[in-house]
């Protein structure tokens, strides 16, 4: 089988403030600092103008940072938006792209994603694309066909196991308490991984995350799932010592 190292990545979604966001972020670094050799890479990814302070306060530690979303330009007359080269300029070696709430609240198609991480990967960052059904769309047995389709129209050529990471979040989980059961989540990364084979060279090294109201105590559950290579957390990636708590629970 081959071996990927897990990600733990935090979406802290439109929280906190300059003091929340650094108290979070070099409590999570000195965690990982102490903790010696962990089975499981650590990315916070805070909102922008948390990024250059977020950035600079654990720029010496093995925590990554990201962003939550990025422009599909590289620079220009784009009132609002951020360009890739300004997130690694803040020290994001991540991108999450395609999120649910990014495709309700602001229609983002699956062909925006994909031109978003091509600008991305331009940029030297790791696009996390995400992907995952709404409940009606279960509920009607469309899921692996949603989540197929999104794969396809948000995967840019050139995508690697080296610049892209895939997350799964059923939207109806995100945010809810809500999760899959680890038979389905079984099930659906099975199918994405099927899917990435032949739109990606290396597909069985890319990673492919779990999302939706992951928190201690089913971590280590979800994260023992085959082909479940990390987790993409919202809510409880908000209180360090319940995201240590998620990044301790990988095997
Ligand atoms: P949640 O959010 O953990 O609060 O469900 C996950 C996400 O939206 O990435």
């Amino acid at each position: 089988m081959t071996e990927r190292r897990k990600l733990i990545a935090g979406n802290w979604k439109m929280n906190g403030l300059k003091a929340d966001g650094l108290d979070l972020a070099s409590d999570l670094a000195g965690r990982l600092k102490g903790a010696g050799p962990v089975v499981f890479d650590m990315l916070v990814c805070p909102p922008f103008p948390l990024l250059f302070p977020v950035g600079e306060a654990i720029a010496d530690s093995p925590l990554a940072l990201g962003a939550q979303d990025c422009a599909p330009k590289t620079s220009g007359a784009h009132t609002g938006d951020v360009a890739p080269t300004m997130l690694t300029d803040a020290g994001c070696r991540y991108v999450i792209l395609g999120h649910s709430e990014r495709r309700a609240d602001h229609g983002e198609s699956d062909s925006v994603v994909n031109a978003k991480a091509v600008a991305a990967h331009r940029a030297g960052l790791i696009a996390i694309i995400c992907v995952g059904e709404t409940e009606a769309q279960r509920d009607a047995g469309q899921a692996d066909a949603v989540v197929a389709g999104q794969l396809a129209g948000s995967i840019p050529a050139g995508a690697s196991a080296a610049n892209t990471v895939i997350a799964y979040e059923p939207v109806w989980a995100i945010g809810t308490g809500k999760t899959a059961t680890p038979d389905d989540v079984k099930a659906m990364h099975a199918h994405i991984r099927a899917q990435l084979e032949g739109r990606i060279a290396d597909a069985n090294k890319v990673r492919i995350l779990y999302g939706g109201s992951v928190k201690p105590s089913n971590a280590a559950e979800l994260m023992a799932v085959d082909n479940v290579d990390g987790a993409l957390v919202g809510g409880a990636a908000l209180k360090a010592d319940d995201f240590w708590a998620i990044g301790t629970s990988c095997r």
